[in-house]
């Protein structure tokens, strides 16, 4: 859903000094081939932490080849009982096929209906723009998804996190009135994401 593109390519100079909506392209002189190359997504990412997950994002900040080309990959993995949490791309659909493992993954809807589904190997699904989804290892062994977008940055808000990991603190006032429950419970959650 990125714009179109006005040219070949336009390799981003993540450097560049002027700020325009995406980034600059570095002199054509300058560009070889290893610029429409990554291998960013060639090794496991490290699953262990408390999510028991790990996304790598192919986007325009790694790969710069990207930029204005309107689409970008991420790799997940995901160990035995791990989750990649509930999250949204605001800029972008995605995407994604089951390379390794079982996979329960789940959508929630702007109207709040729950869609989901066990994914075996080679199985495909998409992420309508926007919308609430996750990714739970339901096997025994890794699992391993590619996933895909319509945006060179599609960009990721990981609901917790976004709201009880923020910086600075989301004020309790407002979470306690939010969820509904006092401020232990919250003071609980931030400890978790701080
Ligand atoms: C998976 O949901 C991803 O965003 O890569
Ligand atoms: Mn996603």
């Amino acid at each position: 859903s990125d714009p179109d593109p006005l040219q070949d390519f336009c390799i981003a100079d993540l450097q560049g000094s002027i700020s325009v909506n995406g980034f600059p392209c570095k002199p054509a002189s300058n560009v070889t081939s290893e610029d429409f190359f990554f291998d960013g997504l060639a090794r496991e990412g490290n699953t262990n932490n408390s999510f028991g997950s790990n996304v790598i994002q192919g986007n325009v900040l790694a790969f710069p080849g990207l930029n204005t080309l309107g689409i970008s990959m991420n790799r997940v993995d995901i160990a035995p009982g791990g989750l990649n949490p509930p999250h949204s791309h605001p800029r972008a659909t995605e995407s994604g096929i089951l390379i390794q493992g079982q996979l329960l993954v789940g959508i929630i809807t702007t109207s709040g209906v729950f869609y989901a589904k066990n994914l075996t190997a080679g199985q495909m699904f998409v992420i309508p723009r926007g919308l609430v989804h996750f990714q739970l290892n339901v096997g025994n062994e890794k699992a391993l998804i590619y996933t895909a977008f319509n945006s060179h940055m599609p960009g990721a808000v990981i609901v917790s996190v976004n709201l009880f990991g923020s910086r600075p603190s989301v004020p309790n006032d407002v979470l306690t009135k939010a969820f509904l429950v006092n401020e232990s419970v919250i003071d609980q959650i931030k400890s978790k994401f701080g």
